[in-house]
C-alpha cells in the first residue's frame, strides 16, 4: 500500500497525485498555504485523504506561533482557508472541526501544549482513518460472492485516504479473500482518477484490473461481464443520498437497469447527518479547461462552453447498502443511517 502521505514534524509529504502513474514524485508542504494549494490543485485529493492532510496543514500553520494571540490569529486563518479550499467532501469539514474542538478544550493551556494536542489530534486522525478503512473493508468483503468481477469508478483507495481505502478497501479485503476475480475501473473523466490511480494502485498489488472508458460499462454490465458496482462517497446525506466523483449516478442507474447490487463505502467521517437530503449537498464546480483538453491538449474548440460538475448525486433509491466502519446499513436509509449518527460528525 502506498500512503498518500507522511508527516515529518515540521512538513508534510505528499506524492503528487497529479503525475501518477508515470512519476512518483513527493512533494514537501512547509505551511498550512502550501497544504492548502496542495488539496486545491489535487495534488493531494479523495475524500478521507483531504480530511487528514487538512489537519496537518493547520499544525504547520501554528506552530510557529510565539504567544495566544497570534497562535488564535494563525489558527482562525489556516482554518478559514482550508474549508474554502473544496466544497463537497464533508471529511475536509469534519477533520477541521476536530481540530476546532481541539483547540478549545486546550486553549486555556500553554502555547506549546496547545500546539502539541493539535499535532497529536492530526495523527490521531490519520490512524484512525486507516483502522476504520480496515473495519469497513472486513464488512464489505461479506456482500461480495466468490468469483466477482466488480466494477468501480474514480479512485476510493489508499490514495485517496490515509491507506489501505474505502471501495478498494473493501476490493482488497474481498481479493485476499480469494473471491475477485478481476476488478473493471472506469477512466473517469475528466481528470482521469480511473486510469492513472486506481489502476497503479490495483496493478501494484497484482489485483487483475481491466481499464474501460466510462461510457463502456453499460455494455459489458449487459454482456454479463460484471458481477456488482462499488464506490466511495465524499458526502452522504441524512436519507442515504450520496455524493461521489462525477459519473456515478449513471453506473448506479445502469447497474438498477441490469439488475446489479451497487454499493457505497465510506467510512463515518464522510456522513453529514445535517443534510436531508442529497440537494443540500455543495457540488464543487472545476476549471474549464479540465474538459476542453487531454493532457493539456486542446480536444475541442478554445472558447467552446462547458459544464465541469466535479461530483454527482445518487439518489439512496439506487443504493443497495452502505458499508461503514459500523457495519452496513440497508434502505430505507432513514430507519437504518439514524443508528450511526452518533459517531457520524465528531467524537
Ligand atoms: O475529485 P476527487 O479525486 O477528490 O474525488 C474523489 C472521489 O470522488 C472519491 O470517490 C471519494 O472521495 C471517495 S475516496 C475514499
Amino acid at each position: 500500500m502506498w500512503p498518500s502521505l507522511a508527516w515529518k514534524g515540521q512538513s508534510l509529504t505528499l506524492i503528487d497525485q497529479r503525475l501518477l502513474p508515470h512519476q512518483e514524485i513527493y512533494t514537501e508542504c512547509r505551511t498550512g498555504e502550501e497544504v492548502a494549494q496542495a488539496i486545491e490543485k489535487m495534488v493531494i485529493r479523495g475524500a478521507p485523504a483531504i480530511g487528514v492532510a487538512a489537519a496537518y496543514g493547520v499544525v504547520l500553520a501554528i506552530q510557529k506561533s510565539e504567544d495566544k494571540k497570534s497562535l488564535q490569529g494563525n489558527f482562525e486563518c489556516i482554518i478559514s482557508r482550508l474549508k474554502q479550499t473544496r466544497p463537497t467532501a464533508r471529511n475536509l469539514f469534519w477533520a477541521l472541526e476536530r481540530m476546532e474542538q481541539t483547540f478549545k478544550a486546550y486553549y486555556s493551556r500553554s502555547v506549546q501544549e496547545i500546539i502539541h494536542r493539535l499535532e497529536e489530534e492530526a495523527q490521531l486522525i490519520e490512524k484512525e482513518d486507516v483502522e476504520t478503512n480496515r473495519q469497513l473493508g472486513d464488512h464489505g468483503a461479506s456482500l461480495i460472492p466468490a468469483g466477482s468481477t466488480v466494477l468501480t469508478h474514480c479512485n476510493a483507495g489508499a490514495l485517496a485516504t490515509a491507506g489501505y481505502g474505502t471501495a478498494l478497501g473493501v476490493v482488497r479485503t474481498a481479493f485476499a479473500q480469494g473471491k475477485i476475480e478481476r476488478v473493471y475501473a472506469c477512466e473517469t473523466r475528466p481528470f482521469l482518477q480511473g486510469a492513472r490511480l486506481t489502476c497503479w494502485e490495483l496493478a501494484k498489488e497484482n489485483i487483475p484490473v481491466i481499464l474501460i472508458t466510462d461510457n463502456m460499462a453499460g455494455w459489458l454490465m449487459k454482456q454479463g461481464k460484471i458481477s456488482l458496482v462499488i464506490t466511495g462517497a465524499d458526502r452522504i446525506a441524512g436519507n442515504g443520498d450520496a455524493a461521489n466523483k462525477i459519473g456515478t449516478y449513471s453506473l448506479a442507474v445502469l447497474a438498477r437497469e441490469h439488475h446489479l447490487p451497487f454499493y457505497v463505502a465510506a467510512p463515518l467521517s464522510t456522513f453529514d447527518f445535517s443534510l436531508r437530503t442529497g440537494q443540500e449537498i455543495p457540488i464543487e464546480e472545476r476549471d474549464p479547461r479540465e474538459v476542453r483538453e487531454l493532457n493539456g491538449q486542446l480536444i475541442s474548440l478554445k472558447d467552446i462552453p462547458v459544464e465541469n460538475p466535479a461530483f454527482d448525486v445518487t439518489p439512496a433509491s439506487y443504493i443497495t447498502a452502505i458499508i461503514s466502519e459500523r457495519g452496513v446499513a440497508y434502505p430505507p436509509y432513514s430507519e437504518s443511517l439514524p443508528a450511526w449518527s452518533k459517531r457520524g460528525s465528531c467524537p
